[in-house]
């Protein structure tokens, strides 16, 4: 009895371990959901891969190749789940992936079904994660999705045991993970439901969503970034908010929204898991990508998320504490027609700069010497300036 208590002790001391090694800062690829969506191939897959090589991406960091929704085929006579014609054999394609140096990532729902309706993981947890485990797979996204069926018709007028529930249905695939002896990351996507940042370390999860699906333009950028306001405090390394995957290169984002994008996501030490079709990506969207000074700020090693310093006017500034005793300070222009800041004073007494800071312009790389909270910059409309300060 006193073995088997020591154990269990042993287990549950070990859990926490094993997330902060697995993600000890935020989990950085690509995932072919944003771009692909219900489209996506073995061949893309792939491609993906030995373009994340090519570009640099692997090395600056990306490292992650997630398959989204839409690989599922059908469960045989004895349960287990098949992929479908688009993904002839995903041992050999996660093979594949590791021999560039990159890992592979899936997708499944707790339900019975995804979001785009393909087979999901209900009643088959611990079979599934054995056959990811089969596969090599070393990411699982788990989306709630149909779950949410089967939430309300259990408990129709009583949303507390829906999200227990709900709650219980995370754990189990956490614990069937675990059971496959692999890592996987694992990431819960449902949307911020029942305020996941206070449970979700608890259920295993290396992150979770905080809200509902990005789309690739910069209000809805914009308006996902301002959500996370106040859920600073529950990031750390082994677990981090996901205010859901990149869309720089996507859509019609200009170029100074895709850098407020890259520095929002790197001040809120979110997962930076690029969404962008790699096979047309230009110059621009790969540099800012991969900008070393902004990766370091999402990966510094400390795991403080940044938190609002100022708002108003148009102007956003957040800031951050580095592993170093440097602060990262964010000064975003949310004006969709004005070039910005006139008369406003830079917070530093705010960030423990009271006399002024040695400061480093990290998108335009260059040192700017020491500044005063009354050094004014020049943002252009959606644009944003990323520094790093030091004493
Ligand atoms: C949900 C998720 C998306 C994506 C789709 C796939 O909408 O939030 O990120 O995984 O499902 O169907």
């Amino acid at each position: 009895m006193r073995r088997c208590l020591f154990l269990v002790a042993l287990i549950f001391a070990s859990l926490p371990l094993t997330a902060q090694k697995l993600a000890a800062t935020p989990p950085m690829g690509w995932n072919s959901w944003n771009w692909f969506a219900g489209k996506v191939t073995d061949a893309d897959i792939r491609k993906a891969a030995d373009l994340m090589v090519s570009s640099g991406m692997r090395d600056a960091g990306y490292v992650y190749v997630n398959i989204d929704d839409t690989w599922e085929g059908k469960r045989d006579a004895n349960g287990v789940l098949h992929t479908n014609e688009k993904f002839p054999d995903m041992k050999a394609l996660a093979d594949y992936v590791h021999s560039k140096g990159l890992k592979i990532g899936i997708y499944s729902s707790p339900g019975p079904q995804t979001c785009a309706r393909y087979e999901g993981s209900f009643g088959h947890e611990e079979q599934d994660a054995k056959t990811y485990a089969e596969w090599g797979i070393d990411y699982l996204k788990y989306d709630l999705c149909s779950f949410r069926d089967n939430m309300k018709q259990a408990y129709p007028n009583d949303p507390d045991a829906q999200d227990k529930m709900m709650r219980d249905a995370y754990m189990k695939m956490h614990n069937a993970i675990v059971k496959t002896g692999r890592p996987m990351v694992y990431s819960l996507c449902q949307y911020g439901f029942d305020q996941v940042w206070q449970w979700g370390p608890e259920v295993g999860a290396n992150l979770w969503r905080t809200t509902n699906d990005i789309s690739a333009n910069y209000n809805s950028m914009m308006l996902i970034a301002l959500a996370q306001a106040g859920l600073g405090r529950y990031a750390a390394p082994g677990h981090w908010n996901d205010p859901d995957m990149l869309e720089v290169g996507n859509g019609k984002m200009s170029h100074d929204e895709n850098i407020s994008h890259m520095t929002m996501w790197s001040m809120l030490a979110a997962p930076l898991i690029a969404g962008n079709n790699l096979t047309q990506m230009n110059d621009d969207v790969r540099s800012i990508l991969t900008n070393r000074d902004a990766i370091a700020i999402d990966q510094d090693k400390l795991g403080k998320q940044a938190e609002r310093v100022f708002s108003g006017d148009e102007i956003e500034i957040w800031s951050r504490p580095l592993s170093d005793g440097s602060v990262a300070l964010a000064i975003f222009n949310l004006s969709h027609d004005r070039n910005v800041m006139r008369g406003l004073k830079l917070p530093l007494k705010q960030v423990g700069f009271a006399n002024g800071a040695h400061a480093r312009d990290l998108w335009a790389a260059k040192d700017l010497g020491m500044i005063k909270d009354t050094n004014a910059f020049t943002l252009p409309t959606h644009g944003a300036v990323l520094l790093r300060l030091t004493k």
